[in-house]
């Protein structure tokens, strides 16, 4: 028997963790090695999952903090103060932006998202509604079917208008008795667009019913894309009607993974998410998200990175995503045969072929083409989606003159799935 099989029949027999561990260093050069096939980020060639704010001094700074708070647990906040502090300013600045709230700091948008349609649930179950609804258009993003799957509420889906934002006659219509929640997005990620959030939300306050708006991408980039002069229809709290905001600081907010806020207009609201439970030997347990021991890192990092790019810094990363954005945008429509979806809001759109271009043009075979030349666009329903980051701005030409390339010279498809998230078992 070798000395590996040795090791793994004893490992085996406790639990799988390796019998002799690893030294660092060769464990660090293989990883490295491994991870050099990973979707490269820094390179712009990626669409989605990474916000590459393409800042070396922001990205040092973030990976010092990082380390400095790697081992320290929020769950006690009054344990680690330097936490509390950087905590409580986040929400402070988050308030500021979307103009009022109470507001809690979470790990991702899906557990905003979750926190505010449980509040949804038990206003409505305070008010006798025993089988909740959430109304949404179909391009809710999918944490709130997730959110109604797991807190049981039912979930109604409406269809959208042409223009791919939600209708607000539609989600009026599916408002009933026992609806928690409607929902707009501020952006949707499929096609970019702000549902039309003022009306949506007037009529659900008409019918004292609970208005959310996902603002999880748009909530970091959309106050200062409306400072560049660019149009951005009302989508925060000074809408009334809107009773609670989603919005991730690791998306647009360029904070690494784990920074989210979730507010509410109402402090009522937010003391529903609020846990307490005083009947265990360990003590009072008290928390005001999903999370029990949270990592001190992302709120360190999302503090650290608020503060180290200030408005200014906001300002020249949205300048810079405004013109990746328009770059691409002019680039695809002026390729003979595609168009963009509708008339995105933001700096995320989906493209697909145009009505007139021959049938032989596939979007998917498209995607193939430019998924060999490295490019990743995830694959939608309709076409490809494009996603742009500050470092965007440097790769137009090279990906414009690729997709030129990948529309005259595509053969058949090859039937990639559309995979947005995967899971593991
Ligand atoms: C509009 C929108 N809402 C919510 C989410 C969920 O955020 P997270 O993946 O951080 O849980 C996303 C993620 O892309 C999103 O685009």
């Amino acid at each position: 028997m070798s000395q590996t099989e040795i090791n793994m029949t004893k490992s085996e027999s406790i639990g799988g963790i390796p019998e002799q561990g690893m030294a660092g260093e060769e464990l660090l050069d293989s990883l490295r090695i491994e991870r050099a096939g990973d979707l490269n980020w820094r390179g712009g060639k990626a669409f989605s999952l990474v916000y590459n704010s393409d800042d070396p001094e922001l990205e040092r700074v973030q990976h010092e903090v990082a380390a400095e708070f790697l081992h320290e647990n929020a769950l006690n906040p009054f344990r680690y103060k330097t936490l509390l502090r950087m905590e409580s300013e986040i929400l402070t600045m988050a308030k500021g932006l979307f103009h009022a709230g109470h507001a809690a700091l979470t790990s991702g948008g899906t557990e905003s998202i979750f926190l505010a349609v449980l509040t949804a649930r038990e206003r409505a179950a305070a008010r006798g509604v025993t089988s909740p609804t959430l109304v949404c258009a179909v391009t809710a993003h999918p944490a709130f079917a997730k959110a109604c799957h797991y807190l049981g509420l039912e979930m109604i889906r409406t269809e959208v208008s042409a223009d791919g934002r939600a209708n607000p006659e539609a989600i009026s219509a599916a408002i009933d008795d026992r609806t928690a929640l409607v929902v707009a997005s501020a952006p949707c990620y499929p096609f970019g667009v702000i549902d039309p959030i003022s009306e949506i939300a007037a009529h659900a306050q008409n019918r004292d019913v609970l208005c959310h708006v996902d603002a999880c991408l748009g909530g970091y980039l959309l106050p200062f894309w409306e400072a560049l002069g660019q149009e951005v229809p009302p989508w925060d709290f000074r809408v009334e009607g809107v009773t609670s905001i989603s919005a991730d600081i690791h998306k647009y907010g360029y904070a690494f993974k784990g920074a989210s806020t979730v507010l509410y207009r109402d402090r009522d609201l937010y003391q529903l998410q609020i846990f307490m439970y005083d009947s265990w030997p360990g003590g009072l347990y008290a928390s005001s998200t999903a999370a029990g021991t949270r990592p001190g890192s992302p709120i360190a990092g999302a503090w650290a990175t608020m503060n180290h790019l200030g408005i200014e810094g906001y300002m020249r990363l949205a300048r810079r995503v405004l013109n990746a954005t328009n770059g691409l945008k002019d680039g695809i429509n002026a390729i003979d045969g595609l168009r963009i979806t509708s008339n995105p809001d933001m700096s995320l759109f989906e493209f697909g072929v145009d009505q007139d271009a021959p049938a032989s043009l596939s979007i998917e075979a498209v995607g193939d083409v430019m998924d060999d030349r490295g490019w990743n666009l995830d694959r939608q329903q309709g076409g490809l989606h494009v996603m742009t980051s500050p470092g965007h701005d440097k790769i137009i030409d090279a990906f414009v003159s690729d997709l030129q390339f990948a529309v005259a010279n595509h053969g058949e498809a090859r039937g990639e799935e559309h995979i947005y998230g995967g899971a593991v078992s």
